[in-house]
């Protein structure tokens, strides 16, 4: 017999953490890098906020066990974050319709909503935004679900909601659909108040299940203004599904923070849902990691240390606002800031910028300028002082 993995086929890696590599090995010093998606400050480090820091400091001296926590996770760290998702005061929270999952980051609450959609409403598709952050697409099937796609972006790159409804409209009674809460990843592009409400209206008349993730907390226009759609929905909708995670707005990307938020009709159904939760997760990771929910749990929990947390992420967000602005403005001399115009109103860390996979390709030989085919920009990449050269290397393809 041969050797059992002799015929296994080697597939492509990620194409993002390619870029990543080959950003790593580039030793021009003049190098860019705007692909992956973490935050960077000035000096081109993803920081640990002081408040994770003291929290921690605090965890260490007070941590008696290491025992394993729940299959919902952390208690504290659940009602922290049903607070930060859904408000302090919602009546979803007191009236026990909501109730939070705590999972390996973001992206264990999809694949555990993934999984829980394929288990207990089979035959339910689920449907992305065109484009979408690639493992969604990877993910949901890999949980078994059909997926498909409603239009979000016009091929002159800007966001086009009526395509979005038209497409909303013709997905099927009963079927699931993803929406970025804020912070559109890979587009940069967000709905309107207005937009939302118009969305709000198909889901319920097609009856669709919305899942609304929400990856970018306060990294948009603030902590409770990127959570307005969130409550519209989860107020609203007597169902809803939503996926946080707390990579980004605690920095606690490698501690795999983050939970599956239920909003249902009747305490009974919360509860039958989050039986079959914790079914799932217990076959998928078993309990969740401690670490980060506990740092999110202490920092939520004392005020002097959720002031700092604020003001530190408050601080993050003002930055990329002031890189977009401050690259329209770099891009101003080679007559391109109406060309570029969008990048100033997007949100959240990136941009689709409208260039094109042949221009994205120039950007990185010419000028050693790391960014996605598709165009899209981690502008929490850039460093202000290197706005200039960034905008002459964009002039540079553009013409
Ligand atoms: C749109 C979106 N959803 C979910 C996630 C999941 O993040 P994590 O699993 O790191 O918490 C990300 C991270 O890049 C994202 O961009």
């Amino acid at each position: 017999m041969s050797r059992h993995f002799a015929a296994v086929e080697r597939i492509p890696g990620d194409p993002i953490l390619g870029l990543m590599e080959a950003f790593r090995a580039d030793p021009n010093p003049a190098k860019l890098d705007l692909g992956v998606g973490v935050y960077k400050d000035a000096q081109g480090l993803t920081p640990i906020p002081q408040a994770v820091k003291r929290a921690e400091q605090q965890l260490l001296e007070r941590e008696t066990t290491k025992t394993y926590i729940g299959g919902h996770g952390d208690p504290a760290f659940a009602e922290g974050l049903l607070a930060l998702v859904l408000g302090d005061d919602s009546p979803l929270i007191a009236r026990s319709l909501a109730g939070a999952t705590q999972t390996p980051g973001g992206t264990g609450a999809l694949r555990l909503a993934g999984d829980l959609i394929a288990r207990t409403l089979p035959g339910r598709g689920i449907w992305l935004s065109d484009p979408t952050w690639p493992i969604h697409e990877t993910l949901f099937a890999a949980a078994g679900l059909a997926v498909g796609h409603y239009p979000y972006v016009d091929r002159d790159n800007r966001l086009d909601v009526e395509a979005m409804l038209a497409g909303l409209e013709r997905i099927p009674q009963g079927d699931v659909v993803l929406l970025h809460a804020c912070c559109h990843n890979p587009t940069g592009f967000d709905l309107s108040q207005e937009d939302w409400r118009r969305v709000l209206d198909v889901v319920r008349a097609r009856e669709l299940l919305p899942l609304l993730d929400f990856a970018y907390q306060g990294f948009g226009d603030g902590l409770e203004e990127d959570a307005w759609a969130v409550r519209l929905f989860a107020d609203t909708l007597p169902e809803t599904l939503i996926t946080s995670s707390c990579s980004k707005n605690f920095g606690l990307y490698r501690e795999r923070t983050g939970a599956l938020i239920v909003r249902s009709e009747h305490e009974r159904s919360l509860l039958d849902v989050r039986s079959q939760l914790a079914f799932l997760a217990r076959n998928l990771w078993s309990t969740p990691p401690a670490h980060g929910a506990a740092v999110v749990a202490t920092i939520l929990g004392d005020e002097a240390l959720k002031r700092l947390w604020r003001q530190e992420l408050d601080a993050m967000r003002q930055r990329v606002a002031n890189l977009r602005l401050g690259l329209v403005e770099a891009l101003q001399p080679f007559g391109l800031a109406e060309r570029f115009a969008h990048i100033g109103a997007q949100r959240g860390m990136f941009s689709y910028t409208g260039l094109s996979p042949t221009q994205v390709a120039r950007l990185r030989e010419a000028s050693n300028v790391y960014m996605v085919g598709s165009g899209r920009a981690n502008l929490a990449g850039l460093d202000e002082r290197r706005l200039g050269d960034l905008a002459r290397a964009i002039a540079a393809v553009c013409d």
